[in-house]
């Protein structure tokens, strides 16, 4: 099939690479003459396991490609995925702008019957929107198009994965025509399928990301609780978890979910809660949390330093918002450096991340950029684990102490364990345990 994806974000690259893996002839339309010209080189422009060699013999063989133009991607596409923004606005509603532009300038390229999907996360009813829009504003007539909701699940750091064998490909669409077209697209890819209608293929992308946000939130708050009755969280979620109806999945605690889906989709289901008259109490509630993650974080970093802040050196180890990822978008890391300068101004802070320190250094100023976590360690007074990256999982913890001011590590995502940090040295302190 001939496929056009508007948006090379991680959603749309990815898709693009999948689909262009799968023997698919793809174009890819961005705006930003020089982002086109780096991703034509097979440079995927963020970090993702795996993408780059993808990308590469993808463009080898010639059946991907990058264009700022519609005129070039939009003619004979069979389907055409929207992969844009939905960034939330002020108020948590989600954005559309991007979207709606999107729809408009691809809309008069479309001749020949064109599915156009929406793989944006976009809240109910904005399928009906981008419809209206095509017939009503760009006019193109009703037998030339069809709507689509195929949501999309990958997560970062394992986005090829799941996108070629991902759970469950759902399909949402009006009628069978277009439904037929995107399960023939969809045939070399595993996963229950679910076909249904527009408003709830809307419905379930938003229902399982903050679901999944919900159940982090979960473990933050029974981790606090533990922290305070002297439970150790690990093994109670251990004991919950070996229930399969609950699974341990998810149910993580540490310093909360970041990232750029999770904590923007919980937002815009609220908001979209507001609009329709249903107040969505327990997704208020699983947003406090998460941010009493961060301040649960700052009163250990208040405690283990006994109150005394004042000119102190603290190391940080991880940046991205979760692991193999380069992703800073809402990284707790960022809150808390915020929320630890707010508190004490001559703090210094040093910080280590593998892969994320490029995009660090355009947002970050105020920080040391050390170049390993044992030169993060050096003359700091308290290290902390804020990303569970591999290679913070076996630090060599002596060595760690040694260069210190004073031997304070808290791990912000439980990866050590207690009896071995004390007898490394360590005055050590993690998340509900
Ligand atoms: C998420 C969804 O998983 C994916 O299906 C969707 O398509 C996009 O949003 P992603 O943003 O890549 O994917 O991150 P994810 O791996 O889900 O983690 C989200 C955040 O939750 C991270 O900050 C992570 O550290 C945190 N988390 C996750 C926990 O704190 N504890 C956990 O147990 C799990």
């Amino acid at each position: 099939m001939k496929l056009a994806i508007i948006g090379h974000g991680y959603v749309g690259l990815v898709t693009a690479a999948v689909f262009a893996d799968l023997g698919n002839d793809v174009w890819v339309v961005g705006r930003t003459k020089e982002k086109i010209a780096k991703l034509k080189t097979g440079d995927p422009l963020f970090f993702e396991p795996g993408l780059e060699e993808v990308l590469k013999r993808n463009l080898k063989a010639e059946r991907l490609h990058f264009t700022l133009s519609y005129h070039e991607a939009l003619p004979g596409a069979q389907v055409v995925f929207i992969a844009v923004g939905t960034p939330p606005k002020a108020n948590g509603e989600a954005d559309l702008s991007s979207v709606l532009a999107v729809a408009e300038k691809l809309g008069p390229e479309i001749k020949k019957y064109t599915v156009v999907a929406c793989k944006s996360t976009v809240p109910v009813g904005t399928n009906l929107q981008i419809k209206k829009l095509l017939s009503q504003k760009v006019g193109l007539a009703k037998d030339k198009f069809d709507i689509a909701s195929c949501p999309e699940f990958l997560r970062e750091g394992t986005a090829l994965g799941d996108t070629f064998s991902p759970d469950r490909v759902v399909i949402g669409t009006e009628n069978k025509k277009a439904e037929a077209v995107l399960l023939e697209l969809h045939k070399p890819i595993s996963g229950v399928r679910v076909l249904t209608n527009i408003a709830t293929a809307e419905m379930i992308k938003y229902a399982s990301n903050t679901l999944l946000a919900t159940k982090v939130s979960y473990a933050n708050m029974l981790a606090f609780l533990a922290d305070k009755v002297g439970a150790d969280i690990e093994q109670i979620l251990y004991g919950v978890g070996l229930d399969k109806r609950l699974g341990r999945k998810y149910l993580h605690p540490g310093i909360g979910f970041g990232g750029s889906c999770l904590p923007k989709d919980v937002k815009a289901l609220i908001s979209t809660g507001r609009k329709y008259g249903e107040d969505m109490k327990l997704l208020e509630a699983v947003m406090a949390i998460n941010s009493q993650a961060v301040d649960n974080l700052v009163t250990k970093v208040q405690y283990i330093l006994g109150g005394k802040l004042a000119d102190k050196t603290i190391g940080i180890l991880g940046l991205s918002f979760k692991p193999d990822t380069d992703d800073l978008r809402e990284a707790p890391s960022l809150k808390l450096i915020e929320k630890l300068k707010i508190l004490e101004p001559s703090l210094k802070i040093k910080v280590y991340d593998p892969v994320a320190m490029t995009n660090a250094k355009k947002i970050l100023k105020d920080v040391i950029y050390s170049k390993s976590a044992y030169e993060t360690a050096e003359n700091s007074s308290l290290i902390i684990i804020v990303t569970e990256w591999n290679e913070f999982r076996q630090l060599d913890l002596r060595k760690l102490a040694a260069g210190m001011k004073a031997k304070n590590l808290i791990d912000g995502r439980n990866i050590y364990d207690p009896k071995l940090a004390k007898k490394s040295g360590f005055n050590y302190l993690s998340i509900g345990r």
